[in-house]
């Protein structure tokens, strides 16, 4: 079975969940706990998976193997300065179809939830998937979105601005979702926020996704504003003023970009818009997750960073590498997680690990005396 890790049952161990605490969700990331190894092919996914040391090593191995031939250096700077380009290809050629509606957005991060929606119908999940797409995420249950953590805004931000007039200048929650791709974020939280006093800001430096967002039946100017924008090219405008915005979503975005060179800069650059007490919420690829342990030979462009046949670029992150990205911009943990879990064929009778991250930081408030 090309590229899948197949596993002994027994090597599974899981970890529990963790109590509840301080109004938080008892639990981020799935409590579908694996306990009894005989279990395992009942579901598609298994949460909270602590591999073995020896499993550790063997992933170390393999990242070690696929990334001894690099691509040429003189080849690798196409990647960076023409990755919008592998990225319009890619949306021409997929169209809406590739990702799915990530239905796990508003459990995970409820923080998106303007502060006059409680109480409103969520987009209805999926309670199973049936098969996990690469770049998805947990599923669980819907009654936990109600527990929102107690957002606290600053008692100073108060927004000054240099702009007369832009998008959303209204509104009392704003949300911007940079490298929103064809949108699969953008409908749910668009059909959440709608009658609310939220408003939506969504850009990707592909013109192909954001045509297919304005295009879109849901896209709705009054709640939502759409625009092509590199998020490294930290020159460029955005369409609202800094200190702006109360939530930055940021979902396998940080991944197709360099991590030492670029994202850096991108980040602290987008940390500038955030209010004080606003949150970036982050979710992304974990090192060692199945996508790149089956990298072949050849791919790797520097250390946990390949292109893919498309001409794509993806990096592998962890826990603490996420946390400078986000700590060098001057924000402050809130969350900061891996999410290890077991992909399960059932069919096939083969399961997979998964790995990504995610995490919330929050600009801290300012002290006024
Ligand atoms: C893996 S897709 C994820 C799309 C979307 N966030 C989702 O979760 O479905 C990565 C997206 O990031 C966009 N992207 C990559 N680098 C970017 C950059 N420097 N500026 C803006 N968008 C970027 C790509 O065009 C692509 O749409």
């Amino acid at each position: 079975m090309r590229g899948f890790l197949k596993l002994a049952v027994r090597a599974v161990s899981c970890i529990p969940r963790r109590p509840f605490s301080g109004g938080r969700p008892p639990a981020p990331l799935g409590g579908r706990i694996l306990t009894d190894p005989e279990d395992i092919f009942q579901h598609n996914m298994w949460d909270h998976v602590q591999w073995t040391e020896e499993e550790t090593e063997k992933a170390r191995q393999k990242a070690e193997e696929n990334s001894k031939e690099k691509i040429p250096v003189e080849e690798q700077s196409k990647y960076d300065r023409e990755a919008h380009k592998y990225w319009d290809r890619f949306y021409e050629m997929h169209q809406r179809k590739f990702f799915r509606n990530r239905t796990w957005l508003f459990t995970e991060f409820p923080e998106l939830l303007p502060p006059d929606t409680t109480g409103l119908c969520l987009p209805e999940q999926e309670q199973e998937q049936e098969q996990e797409q690469e770049q998805g995420g947990g599923v669980d249950s819907c009654s936990e979105s109600g527990n929102r953590e107690k957002q606290q805004p600053c008692a100073s931000s108060t927004l000054t601005s240099h702009m007369n007039t832009f998008p959303g200048q209204h509104a009392a929650f704003r949300i911007l979702e940079v490298g929103c791709g064809a949108g699969n974020s953008v409908f749910p939280i668009i059909s959440t926020i709608r009658g609310s006093k939220a408003f939506l800001y969504c850009c990707d430096f592909s013109s192909q996704a954001i045509e297919l967002i304005q295009e879109h039946p849901d896209y709705d100017p009054a709640v939502c504003h759409a625009f092509v924008r590199d998020i490294c090219d930290t020159a460029s405008p955005f369409p609202f003023p800094p200190e702006s915005l109360d939530i930055i979503l940021v979902v396998f975005v940080l991944s197709a970009i360099h991590p030492v060179r670029r994202a850096q800069d991108a980040v602290r650059a987008l940390a500038g818009f955030l209010k004080q007490g606003g949150i970036v919420l982050f979710r992304d690829y974990g090192r060692y997750d199945l996508a790149q342990l089956r990298f072949k030979k050849g791919q790797c462009l520097s250390e946990n960073f390949y292109k893919r046949q498309d001409g794509t670029c993806v990096y592998f992150f962890t826990k603490d590498e996420v946390h400078h990205l986000f700590s060098n911009a001057g924000l402050e943990e809130l969350q900061n997680l891996e999410d290890r879990r077991l992909q399960v064929n059932r069919g096939k009778k083969v399961v997979m690990h998964r790995v990504w991250t995610q995490s919330k930081y929050r600009k801290p408030c300012l002290i006024s005396d």
